[in-house]
């Protein structure tokens, strides 16, 4: 009797040892798995095929990706790992689009265009450089104009005190030029009221120098001292040059709160000395020693 008991324990511990080494197996071969890095293509994400170069952003070129199919490249899409400037002799003088991007996308590589560099789109949200709060980052840039898309985001949050300043940024995933023009980013406070933006990234460009690093894109509504009338509902409109194109629309709801009252708590400590101070005035100490 004894000896089966003590022959059914050696049994349950070999079994838990089978099963713990074919575990072990199986997660081995889970973590094998997750380490396979999928690389997509540009199929994966369904980019648009094109045909001419004027379907792409400014400076852009419809060529074949690595699928064999022609996509928009552009410099906007460029990451900062690649200058914009080349020299068209030679024609692997742009860098690559570092290993981050190259692990994860097989597209086609940056090309010299035009004495510039040209990129494939991005797929990644490119974080914002400068750190602004309530604004972590812009869409990936894109190339082709059929690919805009437009982002709203208010700084520092969507609900600020009366008094303190706000910021609305509307900002587009392409390079605007010559495709979504100055006046065609503006913002509609509560469905009826136009409120133009104060800064426009046509502020930033310069007709002669084009090599700025990242190309800017966002339109933004500044506002100091807000008061309670400046709640309620935010829409971005972004309106294209091209009569075809249609226009794309946000909304946020944005919140002025009344300065919160501002209560004087008193220390614990103090009330204390406050109350044994009362009790003194109340019980001197004559009286205590009668
Ligand atoms: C990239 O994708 C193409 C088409 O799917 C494929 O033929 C090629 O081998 C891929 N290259 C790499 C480096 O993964
Ligand atoms: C917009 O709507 C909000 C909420 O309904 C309101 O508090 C605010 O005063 C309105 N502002 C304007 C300018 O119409």
């Amino acid at each position: 009797m004894i000896k089966a008991r003590w022959y059914f324990k050696k049994l349950r511990l070999l079994l838990l040892f089978i099963i713990l080494i074919i575990f072990g197996f199986a997660e081995g071969n889970i973590i094998s798995n997750k380490n396979e890095i999928i690389v997509k293509t540009s199929d994966d994400f369904e980019t648009p095929i094109c045909e001419k170069d004027n379907q792409c952003v400014v400076g852009g070129v419809c060529r074949p990706d690595a699928t064999g199919k022609k996509r928009c490249m552009c410099s906007s899409s460029c990451l900062m790992t690649v200058p914009v400037k080349c020299v068209q002799s030679n024609p692997v003088s742009c860098l690559t689009m570092g290993e981050n991007y190259v692990s994860k996308y097989n597209t086609s590589l940056p090309y010299c265009h035009h004495n510039r560099c040209v990129c494939p789109p991005l797929y990644d949200p490119v974080p914002v450089k400068s750190p602004t709060p309530g604004v972590p980052f812009i869409p990936p840039f894109k190339c082709d104009k059929r690919e805009l898309q437009i982002m709203l985001a208010i700084s520092p949050a969507d609900a600020v005190y009366k008094g303190t300043e706000a910021t609305f940024y509307c900002c587009v995933n392409v390079d605007p030029r010559d495709f979504i023009p100055e006046e065609g980013v503006y913002f509609v406070q509560n469905g009826t009221r136009r409120r133009e933006a104060s800064t426009t990234p046509y502020h930033l460009f310069t007709t002669t120098d084009d090599s700025l690093f990242t190309v800017p894109t966002c339109w933004a509504l500044s506002i100091a001292n807000v008061q309670l009338s400046d709640s309620g509902t935010y829409s971005c409109l972004a309106q294209p040059l091209a009569a075809n194109a249609k226009s794309l629309n946000e909304t946020l709801n944005f919140t002025v709160k009344s300065k919160p009252f501002i209560f004087t708590v008193r220390k614990p400590k103090f009330r204390q000395q406050q109350l044994r101070e009362q009790r003194k005035r109340r019980y001197p100490k004559k009286c205590k020693r009668l």
